[in-house]
C-alpha cells in the first residue's frame, strides 16, 4: 500500500541529557540492544505504509545518517535528507520540508521515541488514510510534567494541550509520533518560538485542536512507548527489545522485516540485507523470515 502520505523522521537535537554519550555522536545512532535507535522509529513510518522519508539532523550529524540508510532502495523507499542548522523546535521540521512536502499529508516521528504494540500497523494505517485533520497518540505515564500533556472532558475528548506544565492536569503525555493533514506547514508558519525560543509540536498541535480536528488516540496497557533520551530509558528500551526478540524470537523495529511484510520489497532483497550482516542474530532471524520460516 502506499497511503500518498509523507514521512519526517526527526533526529537533529544535542543531546545533552545523554551527554557524553553523545559529544560525538548523534542520539539517534546509539543502540537499542542490536540496532541503532532511528532503526525503530523509522520501522514504525514504514508501517504506516509511508515510502517518501526525509530524515532531518544537524549538519554534523546528517552524513552519518546517510551512510546507514542510504538513498532507501534497499528498502523500497525513498529517502531524502535535510539539515536542521540549530535545534529550534520540533515544528519547525514542517518549515524545513515545506518545499519537499508539496502540500502532501505528513507523519512525524522522533528519532528517539520507540512505540510498541501488538496492533501497531492497524492504528498506523487508520491514522494515515484519515482525511483530514491531524491524529497524535497519548501514553499514560509517571511524569508528565516531561511532556506535552492532553486532558480529556467528560466525555473523553481531548480538551486542552499543555506543553511541560508544572502541575499536570493528566496522566496523558503526547507521544513523539503525529499524523498532520495537507494543511501542516501553513499552520507551522503561524506558531511563533516560546519562552525556552522554539517551535513547539504543542502548539501546533494546538491549532488543530481548537478547530475541532486533533483526534487523540490512547495508548492503552498493552503499549509501551519509551522515550530513550535518557539513560534510564535508553538501557530500558534495550532490555525489552531484548526481551522480546529473544523470547519470542520475532524481531522489533526492524525496517527490513518491515518493508518485506508490506511487500516493498521481495525475498531476494530481503536475503541480501540479511547477507550484509552475516555474523548476527538479526541476519540470521531475516534469512528465516525471507525463507519463510518464520
Ligand atoms: P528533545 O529530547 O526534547 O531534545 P534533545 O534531543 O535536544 O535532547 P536534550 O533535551 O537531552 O538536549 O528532542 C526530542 C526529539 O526531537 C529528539 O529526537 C531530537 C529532536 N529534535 C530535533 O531534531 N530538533 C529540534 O529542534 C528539537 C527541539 C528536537
Amino acid at each position: 500500500m502506499d497511503t500518498g502520505m509523507k514521512g519526517i523522521l526527526l533526529a537533529g537535537g544535542s543531546g545533552t541529557r545523554l551527554h557524553p554519550m553523545t559529544l560525538a555522536t548523534s542520539k539517534q545512532l546509539l543502540p537499542v540492544y542490536d540496532k541503532p535507535m532511528i532503526y525503530y522509529p523509522l520501522s514504525t513510518l514504514m508501517l504506516a505504509g509511508i515510502r517518501d522519508i526525509m530524515i532531518i539532523s544537524t549538519p554534523d550529524d546528517l552524513p552519518q545518517f546517510r551512510r546507514l540508510l542510504g538513498d532507501g532502495s534497499r528498502y523500497g523507499v525513498r529517502f531524502s535528507y535535510r539539515a536542521q542548522p540549530s535545534p529550534d523546535g520540533i515544528a519547525q521540521a514542517f518549515l524545513i520540508a515545506e518545499d519537499w512536502l508539496d502540500g502532501a499529508p505528513c507523519a512525524l516521528a522522533l528519532g528517539d521515541n520507540l512505540i510498541f504494540a501488538d496492533h501497531l500497523s492497524t492504528l498506523m494505517q487508520q491514522a494515515a488514510t484519515r482525511d483530514s485533520g491531524a491524529t497524535v497518540f497519548a501514553y499514560q505515564v509517571r511524569d508528565p510534567e516531561r511532556y506535552g500533556v492532553v486532558s480529556f472532558d467528560a466525555e473523553g475528548r481531548a480538551s486542552a494541550l499543555v506543553e511541560k506544565p508544572a502541575n499536570p492536569a493528566s496522566p496523558w503525555a503526547v507521544t513523539g509520533l503525529y499524523f498532520y493533514d495537507a494543511r501542516v506547514s501553513t499552520f507551522a508558519r503561524e506558531i511563533r518560538p516560546s519562552a525556552r525560543g522554539e517551535l513547539e509540536i504543542t502548539d501546533l498541535n494546538r491549532i488543530y485542536l481548537e478547530e475541532g480536528s486533533l483526534q487523540v488516540e490512547k495508548l492503552g496497557r498493552g503499549c509501551a512507548w519509551l522515550d530513550a533520551g535518557v539513560p534510564d530509558a535508553l538501557l530500558q528500551a534495550g532490555m525489552f527489545v531484548q526481551t522480546i526478540q529473544s523470547r519470542q524470537g520475532m524481531l522489533v523495529g526492524s525496517p527490513a522485516e518491515v518493508a518485506f511484510r508490506m511487500g516493498f520489497i521481495d525475498a531476494g532483497q530481503l536475503r541480501v540485507i540479511a547477507g550484509e550482516i552475516p555474523k548476527t542474530e538479526l541476519g540470521r532471524v531475516l534469512r528465516d523470515i525471507a525463507d519463510g520460516a518464520q
